[in-house]
């Protein structure tokens, strides 16, 4: 199937993220937020995205008008009528993805492949509530999303196989590399950070060593490329928390519940770098 107009909703971190790694594709794109400062906001981040990859020398101003002229927001579902594939991005709640995956479901094509970015949420579970359970998979990105290369092609039993071809073929032209991988809590890459990720917080709740030399043990010690507590800052707090909680009802092994700490934090709303503490 050929993708020539992808959708997304949710234009946040990951949302815009993906936009820009689209249009930076050649494709066309339009997002859907749910006001239009949300609106605003997101093609404003999309924006400064870009412009520090123009200063940095790796983006000419020609490029940024181009990858900018690919990217339209809006308000309503319908903007995404004619897109051959929408990846929905909006915040990890169950309920809330199931809505919005409902109301697309009412106004994509019949034909079009409905991916969900969750990190942790079962997507069978989504493609459940839709009339078209065999055209929906996961396809998850990392943070950075314009950086990291893998996108997690997430199957369920009734994914069509040429859907997964086709997300495959997607993912490959926009750059990425796929992995596919079954629908179970933390997919691949989540499943083994996490705990390490948990570790790390749980020897500095132990007074192992500073969180300055914890992370400069495995950045330094290991070639990973930030420390465990500076990722967890840029993954936010608030999505750890959720995907080590999805992972623990799975699976009911401790080394997947949050550290006490993570909790404290998040209640606070020190979620990390996202929200400015
Ligand atoms: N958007 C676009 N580009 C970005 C970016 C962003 N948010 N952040 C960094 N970059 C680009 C920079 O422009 C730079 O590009 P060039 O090399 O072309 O100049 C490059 O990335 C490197 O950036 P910096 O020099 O500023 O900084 P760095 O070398 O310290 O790299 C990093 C920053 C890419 C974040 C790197 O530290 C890294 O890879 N960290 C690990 C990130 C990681 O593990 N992510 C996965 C998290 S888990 C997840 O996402 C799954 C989940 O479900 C939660």
């Amino acid at each position: 199937m050929e993708i020539a107009k992808v959708g997304v909703v949710g234009c946040g971190t990951m949302g815009s993220g993906i936009c820009e790694v689209v249009a930076k594709a050649g494709i066309p794109v339009s997002f859907v937020e749910v006001s239009p400062d949300r609106v605003e906001a997101g093609l404003e981040r999309i924006r400064g995205s870009l412009q520090r990859a123009v200063d940095r020398g790796k983006l000419s101003q020609d490029e940024f008008e181009q990858v900018v002229g690919r990217i339209s927001g809006d308000t309503a579902y319908e903007s995404l009528s004619d897109a051959d594939l929408v990846v929905e991005a909006v915040p990890e709640r169950l309920p809330v993805k199931q809505d919005t995956f409902r109301e697309l479901d009412a106004v994509l094509k019949p034909d079009a492949i409905l991916a969900t970015n969750t990190s942790s949420l079962p997507v069978t579970d989504i493609a459940v509530t839709t009339h078209r359970a065999s055209r929906i998979l996961g396809f998850h990105f990392f943070n950075p999303a314009p950086v990291m290369k893998l996108i997690e092609l997430v199957t369920t039993v009734v994914t069509d196989e040429q859907v997964i071809a086709d997300a495959k073929a997607f993912a490959e032209r926009i750059g990425k590399t796929p992995v596919v991988a079954k629908d179970r809590a933390g997919f691949v890459a989540n499943l083994l950070l996490f705990p390490y990720l948990n570790q790390a917080v749980g020897m500095l709740e132990a007074g192992y060593a500073t969180r300055e030399d914890i992370d400069a043990a495995m950045q330094l010690g290991t070639g990973h490329p930030m420390g465990p507590l500076a990722l967890m800052d840029l993954i936010g707090l608030d999505s750890a928390y959720a995907i080590m909680m999805r992972m623990y009802e799975q699976f009911a092994d401790t080394r997947h519940a949050p550290r006490p700490m993570i909790r404290q934090l998040l209640h606070a709303e020190y979620t990390g770098r996202k929200a400015g503490q």
